[in-house]
């Protein structure tokens, strides 16, 4: 007999985009690159997948620092000196790294101070309620990052009034923030930069708007974060000349290749960010290990060492963003080391990953929730531990699935994908 759990799922797996892949992974499991168990790494960016030895361009380690021997001793020296644990609850008491790592992070940005969790998900469910009560509101461009829309809603659950603007519209911001009054405070949120498009807030109008509604910009620059400004300190420093009423969350999971999401700001907010946020103080922090590896990849990150990697990576963006577009691509992002084509249908764009892997070359196949019905996209991730010659293959690979598929019609795949109610990943 079945069980109330049972016809839960049941019903679950009956629904949209879970009954989708369920009846994928019937019919066509090969096309469906998902659950993939990685065998091995190998050097420049390989790894082994069923056996056969693939290029990886599905790794946002953006600069490579994954591999790095300073960054990989720092683990070890982390567990020798640490162990693999904290000891106690955050809300108690913290390991010294944690400490350092903040540090670092805040003297890299060039903030008073910065808070650690263990992911930008946490950070942003954490943060945005805890900054926010029910006489504050919080506005998100509508293609702000799911993450900041769940800590909204976490918010709105608590009684703050939370709504959207049109995706970098400042006009828009105004129009909504003046339907919205009365308010205390209002908290603009954003991203730092949208991967999927490539596009940049316009952050300085958004402040001027902010500012007039007596609100604050809280910018999540996850994307940004090691790859784009000045020793990849992010896009918020050269749009707004300073911190002044902001908030930066970054990530330390991508670029800086460890673990973790941070909050940066002036110390006060900070301060406050850390007594009220709930992923924080019932929730565990990022371990020690990583908290050591940290420190060490930020070191790289404002060294000399740091301008070779962004040179190598930056050159392999413009390689693959000039090959796909000569081959006639429709080309989406290259302003951070994400780089997408338009493939068309769920299953255009499974295939089209399917040909990619067999070629040789591991991509994501992105479909519809992260994109609209209709318009996948393949996106690929661009390492500065890629070699020129791996980009040239992936190309190559490009080319041929371009005659293999030669029925994509990308003009008409742009006017989907561009529509105003899309949503970019
Ligand atoms: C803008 C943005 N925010 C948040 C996240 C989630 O980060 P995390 O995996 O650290 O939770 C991502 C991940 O892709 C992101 O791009």
């Amino acid at each position: 007999m079945s069980t109330p759990l049972d016809r839960t799922i049941d019903s679950l797996a009956r629904t949209g985009m879970t009954r989708f892949f369920l009846r994928m992974f019937d019919d066509a499991p090969d096309l469906l690159l998902k659950n993939l168990t990685v065998e091995a790494i190998g050097p420049d960016r390989t790894f082994k997948i069923g056996g056969k030895w693939l290029r990886n361009f599905g790794s946002d380690s953006f600069l490579g620092l994954d591999q790095h021997p300073t960054v990989m001793a720092a683990v070890e020296r982390g567990v020798r000196d640490w162990g693999t644990h904290n000891g106690t609850s955050r809300a108690f008491s913290q390991v010294a790294p944690q400490q350092e790592a903040e540090a670092k992070v805040a003297a890299w940005l060039g903030t008073e101070d910065a808070v650690i969790y263990p992911s930008v998900t946490l950070a942003n469910t954490g943060a945005l309620p805890a900054l926010a009560t029910r006489h504050d509101v919080i506005v998100l461009d509508q293609y702000a990052h799911n993450s900041m829309e769940e800590g909204s809603r976490i918010a709105k659950a608590r009684g703050v009034r939370t709504a959207k603007f049109a995706h970098n519209d400042p006009a828009d911001l105004d129009r909504v923030l003046r339907g919205l009054r009365p308010f205390r405070h209002a908290i603009v949120a954003v991203d730092g930069v949208y991967s999927m498009s490539g596009q940049l807030p316009p952050l300085a109008d958004f402040q001027r708007m902010a500012q007039n509604h007596d609100g604050f910009l809280y910018i999540d620059d996850a994307h940004g974060t090691g790859v784009l400004g000045a020793h990849g300190r992010g896009t918020v420093a050269d749009a707004l000349g300073s911190y002044e009423n902001t908030l930066v969350v970054g990530s330390l999971s991508k670029a800086v290749s460890c673990l973790g999401g941070f909050i940066a700001g002036g110390r006060d907010a900070i301060e406050v960010v850390k007594l009220r946020s709930n992923s924080l103080i019932f929730g565990g922090p990022v371990p020690p290990p990583y908290l050591v590896a940290v420190c060490a990849a930020l070191d790289v990150i404002m060294s000399s060492e740091y301008d070779g990697l962004r040179t190598s990576l930056d050159a392999n963006v413009r390689r693959l963003v000039d090959g796909a577009s000569q081959l006639g691509f429709s080309v989406l992002g290259g302003l951070v080391p994400i780089v997408s084509v338009l493939t068309g249908s769920e299953e255009a764009t499974l295939r089209a990953g399917r040909f990619l892997f067999d070629a040789g070359y591991y991509v994501q196949s992105v479909v519809f929730p992260a994109v609209p019905h209709g318009a996948g996209v393949l996106r690929m991730q661009v390492n500065s531990n890629h070699p020129p010659e791996a980009i040239d293959g992936l190309v190559a690979a490009l080319g041929k699935l371009m005659q293999a598929f030669p029925e994509h019609d990308q003009e008409s795949l742009h006017r989907t994908l561009t529509r105003r109610d899309a949503i970019p990943a």
